[in-house]
């Protein structure tokens, strides 16, 4: 039998996830029992997502009643801009969308933040729906409602919380997605292993990135952060835990300028130098970061950085999460239990020397 799973998410706005192969095409149906008012929305997609998969999408909408029209934006990290959210603006005022037609984030995670973004703003919010294409936007990112964009120092640095009034997680539309994106992708699911679900590492131990087991794994994951999120929407407390390796990661994102790195491979590198400063400092348990490791291996992806722990430093001290003279920072106590814990600025180039092994 085929794999379908509907995850509820309970916050204030409350919201479903399906994983469902070839929901795409019946995408309208869905979406008219959430918005059944709605008479017209906006796809945005990306310049290589739009040609794969928005009439697909468009057509169903359209067979469901709606009046639907497409935004397509150029392709990739570097055009996570305010400039591609005018943009969304002018198709949404085009379309003439009111408060109460929606927008379709067609894409991976720069699609779902920028689109989330703009539906954020627009009109002062109007829905939006998440079809999310990417193995780290199914697996995480279209779910939590944060939606934003990067300015030249440092990403996601403007943004607001805005919640999806569905999400269709189709696994059919990852057999275009190239192969460094799926592996990319598993950064944020043995995110999800490493601070709440031993399980779900120990199923990426033995199975890797293969595919077959794709769904089980989107279904694991969404459950791990839609609990979080329900239980902190707004990141006060425990939705920090999600940001396990984020802040090196981003680092190691900036001072790469957003290029020849992954987002998913560059908090892998995050999460391995903080289980190996946590080891250190005596905090985690010992071999937890030769798991990691081993599992960052296993799925192909990069366990090293070529900066220097001085220049991470600098990058990182730009980080959102940073408050005044403290920053934020998740280490694990052992696979699947993480904790959030505050230390001086001034202390993060010894946990990065010490994550380095230097
Ligand atoms: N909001 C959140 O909670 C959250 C969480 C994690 C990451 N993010 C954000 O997500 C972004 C990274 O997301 P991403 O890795 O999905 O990047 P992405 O959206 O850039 O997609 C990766 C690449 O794959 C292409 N692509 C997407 N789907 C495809 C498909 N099915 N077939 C062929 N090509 C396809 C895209 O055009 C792009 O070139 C970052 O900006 C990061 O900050 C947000």
């Amino acid at each position: 039998m085929s794999f379908s799973k509907t995850i509820h998410v309970n916050t204030g706005i409350p919201y479903d996830v399906i994983i469902e192969r070839g929901i795409l095409q019946d995408c309208g149906r869905l979406i008219k029992k959430v918005l059944p008012k709605a008479g017209r929305c906006v796809i945005v997609s990306d310049s290589n997502v739009a040609p794969l998969y928005a009439d697909t999408v468009r057509n169903s909408l359209e067979a469901a009643g709606y009046k639907a029209y497409i935004n397509v934006f150029p392709a990739g990290e570097e055009n996570k801009r305010l400039t591609a959210i005018e943009g969304m603006y002018r198709a949404f005022t085009d379309a003439e969308l009111s408060r109460s037609d929606f927008a379709v984030a067609l894409g991976g995670g720069v699609t779902g933040d920028m689109c989330g973004f703009a539906a954020a703003t627009y009109l002062r919010g109007i829905p939006f729906v998440q079809i999310p294409t990417t193995v780290l936007s199914q697996n995480d990112s279209s779910v939590g409602g944060k939606t934003g964009i990067d300015l030249d120092c440092g990403k996601n640095l403007v943004g607001s919380f805005h919640q999806p009034c569905l999400v269709l997680a189709d696994a059919d539309t990852l057999c275009t997605l190239p192969p460094r994106y799926v592996t990319d992708g598993f950064g944020e699911i043995i995110k999800h292993g490493c601070i709440q679900s031993a399980d779900l590492f120990e199923l990426i131990e033995e199975h890797g990135t293969d595919m077959a087991m794709i769904e089980e794994l989107t279904a694991r994951s969404i459950e791990i952060k839609a609990g979080v999120v329900e239980r902190d929407e707004k990141e006060s407390g425990e939705r920090m835990l999600l940001n396990f390796g984020h802040t090196i990661g981003h680092a190691i994102e900036k001072c790469a300028d957003y290029t020849g790195i992954a987002h998913g491979e560059a908090v892998g590198i995050g999460m391995l130098m903080m289980a190996r400063a946590g080891e250190a400092a005596g905090t985690s348990c010992s071999g937890t970061a030769d798991r990691i490791e081993t599992v960052l291996n296993k799925c192909g992806m990069p366990t090293k950085c070529e900066f220097s722990p001085e220049k991470l430093c600098e990058a990182a001290m730009l980080d959102k999460k940073r408050r005044g003279e403290y920053m934020n920072i998740v280490l694990l106590h052992s696979i699947g239990d993480a904790f959030v814990e505050k230390i001086p600025c001034g202390d993060l180039l010894d946990f990065v020397r010490r994550g380095m092994d230097i």
